[in-house]
């Protein structure tokens, strides 16, 4: 420990602490932009600078650490005048249309210019060359908007490991971008979105897709159904003011019936489907592994499409390790253009699938051409949560004060296994719960069925399950020892990706989420996202799930139904056609391999 004066209050804190972040523990507030917490290496905007009695120059509090004795001024007026000064040269290079941008009003380098507060543009000077890069279905990057803090290039290289985004050229030519200023469609970018969930600015953002579903709404002649995924109503309160952790399912599904969604379906219930599919391929793989036959083991899931972009890119020649199964919005979108339209008499082609995603991938996905049944795309369009919220101020809806309501039947129904989807851990969690019951007849035997070594929010979980005593048909499985992973965040896929591509895998299923923490904290999910707030989201989703009478996907009674009358069974003819996919090879360059 150490003790240091801050703008002459005593402070005592841990040696390892940057001055930024002593004073932030100490409630003692230093403006900053291009920090990013806990992985902050960069200091490249300047803006934290502090005076340290002492020092011959104003410092970077966000890098330099505290020391004993150390005297610091946040305040004084050399301080203020050379933040005022960085500011306002970042400015004369910044598009001053903010009340166009879709960042206004939730923009940080907007929030930064009120509190230091600027009232005038003093230089106006040569501009950089820009650009804007719509290439991909997923991520808009607008240069004349970036300033250059290389949050995104954080993220990408040191978060997810995918080494996309980086610095371009040098000084005032400076670049945020692919390597030779390739767009984005046409590099091994996983879509995944965390840039845009840094951007302090409008330089990374989800491309927009609330135009297109408001056309569809406006037009007489189609039936616009509606899903939202589970992550959705743990997050969207933000957007409202609610505090993180808040879970608004209710007030969520209102707000879709008046917007004027015609049928409001969870993408919960396809998950539950997910769950009894995939639990199928796993038995089968194993069952094929266990009595000297041939199996891709280990299985690896299938759910998150900036993963799976990711994996045809990073690790082309093991995709037989993914899972066949449609991620459960699609599953969801292929079922309302088959079995409800059926059951509602109106042709497919009328009906438009509006998809609600905690991720920006999702938007990529539905373009994939395996994604499409009898002509019909099985999703037309997808909204991130960020872009719903705008959708719900635009129609000019008091989201706070909306009565609950729930969604439509029968496509609405889900158990507490679907909530978990949203969490990493959670669809291991979900598939163990029915697998394990299909194997030997009994309830998986962890405390409130959750299999707490996934649980949480560590890159690489593992966990063990002895089968004891397997019914008489899975007898093969006696005193078989099932090892599981879960990893989220494509840093902690390339690992266990590296062991499976060695033939070293000890694994028979492993999860993998794109994003840190799974969906709840998506490349579409309400800005900021930091570990506080991933926690509390997380907490939200397993209330979720443990106030649920049924917790496990194969009790949906919905399900059962739809195995009846539509599908007929897991891994039949029908569920093949409409329920799983298959995976393309890619080169880095978004080529086809062979
Ligand atoms: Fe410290 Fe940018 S916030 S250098």
């Amino acid at each position: 420990m150490v003790t240091l004066t801050i703008n002459q209050k005593k402070i005592t804190c841990d040696e390892d602490l940057t001055i930024l972040e002593a004073a932030k523990e100490n409630h003692i507030l230093i403006p900053h932009f291009c920090y990013l917490e806990g992985v902050h290496q960069i200091g490249s905007c300047r803006i934290c600078v502090v005076e340290v009695e002492g020092a011959r120059t104003l410092q970077p509090s966000c890098m330099v650490k505290v020391r004993d004795g150390m005297v610091v001024h946040t305040n004084s007026e050399k301080v203020k005048k050379a933040r005022k000064l960085l500011y306002e040269l970042m400015l004369s290079d910044h598009p001053h249309d903010c009340l166009s941008c879709p960042r206004n009003q939730n923009c940080e380098f907007q929030k930064l210019g009120e509190l230091i507060q600027i009232d005038e543009f003093r230089f106006e000077g040569e501009r950089s060359k820009t650009f804007i890069d719509d290439s991909s279905p997923s991520i808009v990057r607008d240069t004349s908007k970036c300033i250059l803090c290389r949050r995104c290039v954080t993220v990408c290289n040191q978060i997810q490991g995918v080494g996309v985004l980086n610095a371009q050229h040098r000084g005032f030519k400076t670049v945020i971008g692919a390597a030779d200023e390739l767009p984005l469609n046409s590099v091994n970018c996983a879509f995944c979105g965390q840039c845009t969930t840094v951007c302090p600015v409008g330089a990374l953002q989800e491309k927009d897709a609330i135009s297109e579903v408001w056309k569809a709404l406006f037009d007489k002649n189609k039936r616009v159904v509606i899903q939202t995924a589970p992550a959705i109503r743990a997050a969207l309160g933000e957007e409202f003011g609610y505090p993180p952790g808040t879970l608004v399912t209710g007030k969520m599904v209102t707000a879709l019936r008046e917007i004027g969604f015609d049928d409001i379906f969870d993408t919960n219930f396809a998950a539950d489907l997910t769950i009894i599919e995939e639990g199928n391929e796993l038995l089968q793989r194993v069952k094929a592994a266990f009595s000297g036959g041939k199996a891709v083991l280990p299985m690896i899931t299938s759910c998150s499409p900036g993963w799976i972009k990711y994996i045809e890119h990073a690790f082309p020649e093991e995709v037989d390790h993914l899972s066949t199964c449609k991620s459960p919005h699609m599953m969801m979108g292929a079922l309302v253009k088959s079995y409800y339209a059926e059951k509602i008499g109106v042709d497919p082609k009328d009906i438009f699938v509006v998809s609600v995603m905690p991720c920006t991938a999702k938007k990529f996905e539905i373009t994939r051409p395996e994604m499409v049944n009898n002509g019909c795309p099985n999703v037309d369009a997808v909204l991130t949560t960020r872009e719903l919220a705008r959708m719900i101020k635009d129609a000019g809806i008091d989201f706070t004060e909306l009565k609950d309501s729930s969604f439509d039947n029968p496509l609405g129904m889900s158990t507490g296994a679907a909530d978990i989807f949203a969490a990493t851990g959670g669809v291991m969690e979900a598939a163990l719960r029915t697998v394990y019951e299909i194997i030997t007849g009994k309830e998986l035997p962890f405390e409130q069925l959750h299999v707490k070594p996934i649980v949480g929010l560590s890159q690489i979980k593992t966990a063990e399950i002895t089968i004891e005593d397997p019914l008489p048909e899975y007898d093969f499985l006696k005193g078989v020892t099932l090892k599981v992973a879960v990893t989220s965040g494509l840093s902690g896929a390339k690992q266990l990706m590296d062991q499976v591509a060695q033939g070293k895998s000890p694994y028979h299923f492993i999860e993998v989420m794109g994003c840190p923490g799974g969906c709840i904290s998506g490349g579409g999910q309400p800005r900021p996202t930091n570990n506080n707030i991933r926690k509390k989201r997380l907490e939200a989703i397993y209330r979720e799930d443990e106030g649920k009478e049924l917790r496990k996907s194969h009790e949906n009674p919905f399900i059962a139904e739809i195995y009846e009358k539509f599908l007929k069974e897991p891994l039949g003819h029908k569920s093949h056609e409409l329920l799983h996919t298959k995976y393309t090879k890619r080169g880095v360059y978004n080529e086809y391999l062979k």
